[in-house]
């Protein structure tokens, strides 16, 4: 084995969700707190992380090619090479065989063991190849450096992986168990997040409204609570979170909705599909009828709330009039904005093992439709906003001098030229709906 100097210059590569992004910047800081710095943009980094993605097809044939790629880029002449690490989900999925396969690879990382990189890189630059896919979620969080500068939005995972073992997802697996962090050290990062700067806090978990905490009180609180609690920051001006489970959706969450004024008119609530044979095969533990039951319960006290959601096309078995049922939901609900995904076996799951897998033709024509009309809702949605006034929290510059780009209430993107800076909340009417943004003009007197 050969042995590598202590890397100066790193890239951390994330793939994914959200969950995947700040766990990214976590490690970023993690290894800046190293003394590591970022490698220039253009350049090589000693240390390049991989932090992957296993939730549909191609996700670890993508590391390969990645990995790949950054033996053949590598152009220095010493002799050295680059120290490469694989982090996410494909590494706690697929660790032993990325090390069998790739021995560029110096360090397989799973998501709950990735706050172990700085001895892990003291390893591999001693020659080791060295792999930590353990699962003990809480110390994670408690080994972390704190958060230095953040933008004015900013990601804080309250919770982590999922108990609900739907047949097609690789989740349960590769994060765990359901386990909230605990509540006094999420106010905690919440409070050194909006004193970095942040305006508007993501709380982020694969099953975010399932988190449940003691409060100081010692009073037992859900994700409401979490959100009342965290409104009562001064400067923190907008609360989000994603991703969420209908069977978690407790009366108190709809609640809040209707009465904390920071927490953002937009749900994104996944139903995955629109016909009931479907969900029970996806062991959804939801019907048609409850997910829209609860959407109307949200729509009542918040009326203009933004919904969103997944969609999977091609389940095993789903037949051309269930499919069809799919498109009636959409129709039926309205969404703003949605994410949608063709069918893909992952090993382990029990639908990878069902009969009825859909053939790829059929698929791509499902997804083709589906998308369509979820393209169609959305460009309503935008439509039916113009002439609203509302407030924009600005993230950064446009392509246009003068331009600036922030999101909606509503999450939609908002392009306006006014003098104001990253940051800022913006009151504006919104002028002119695109499919995917929206001119607005800033409101006068503001
Ligand atoms: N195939 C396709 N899509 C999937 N998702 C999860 N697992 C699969 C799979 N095996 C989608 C779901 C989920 C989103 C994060 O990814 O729609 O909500
Ligand atoms: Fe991908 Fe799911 Fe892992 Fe996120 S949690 S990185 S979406 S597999």
């Amino acid at each position: 084995m050969q042995s590598t100097a202590s890397p100066k210059t790193y890239r951390v590569k994330s793939f994914g969700c959200q969950m995947n992004v700040y766990d990214g910047e976590r490690m970023a800081e993690l290894l800046a707190g190293e003394g590591i710095t970022p490698a220039p943009e253009g350049q090589q980094a000693d240390l390049v992380v991989l932090n992957t993605c296993h939730i549909r097809e191609k996700a670890a044939e993508k590391v390969y090619s990645d990995i790949g790629r950054i033996v053949k880029d590598w152009d220095r002449a010493d002799g050295s090479s680059p120290l490469i690490a694989v982090a996410g989900c494909v590494a706690q999925a697929e660790g032993e065989e990325i090390m069998a396969r790739a021995p560029a690879v110096r360090m397989v990382v799973g998501p709950q063991a990735y706050h172990r990189l700085p001895q892990m890189i003291r390893d591999a630059s001693a020659g080791r190849r060295v792999t930590d896919t353990d699962m003990p979620a809480i110390p994670k969080f408690d080994a972390l450096p704190a958060r230095r500068k953040v933008g004015p939005t900013a990601f804080l995972t309250v919770q982590e992986g999922c108990d609900k073992f739907c047949t097609y997802c690789v989740v349960p697996y590769t994060r765990g168990a359901e386990v909230s962090r605990p509540h006094a050290a999420l106010v905690d990062e919440a409070k050194k997040l909006v004193d970095a700067g942040a305006r508007e806090i993501t709380l982020l978990g694969q099953n975010v409204n399932a988190w449940t905490g003691d409060n100081a009180k010692g009073r037992r609180i859900g994700l409401d609570g979490l959100i009342r609690e965290l409104a009562e920051i001064p400067d923190l001006a907008r609360i989000r979170y994603t991703t969420s489970h209908p069977n978690d959706m407790t009366d108190g969450l709809i609640a809040a909705h209707g009465d904390v004024e920071k927490l953002m008119p937009f749900l994104h609530l996944p139903v995955q599909a629109g016909n009931d044979r479907v969900l029970r095969a996806m062991n959804r533990s939801h019907s048609v009828d409850s997910y829209l039951a609860i959407l109307d319960k949200v729509r009542a006290v918040r009326p203009d709330i933004a919904l969103s959601g997944d969609f999977i096309v091609g389940f095993p078995g789903e037949t051309d009039a269930e499919f069809e049922d799919t498109l009636r939901l959409v129709d039926r609900v309205g969404y703003a904005q949605c994410f949608s995904f063709k069918y893909s076996p992952r090993p382990g799951t029990p639908a990878a093992e069902m009969s009825g897998q859909i053939a790829a033709e059929v698929m791509d024509e499902r997804l083709q439709r589906l998308q369509t009309a979820l393209n169609r809702h959305q460009m309503a949605f935008n439509e039916a906003s113009v002439g609203r006034a509302c407030s924009v929290l600005v993230e950064r510059k446009g392509k246009h001098e003068g331009q600036w780009l922030g999101k909606s209430p509503w999450l939609q993107s908002v392009h306006f030229t006014a003098d104001v800076a990253v940051g800022d909340l913006v009151a504006v009417t919104l002028d002119a709906a695109g499919p995917n943004s929206i001119s607005a003009s800033v409101r006068s007197g503001t």
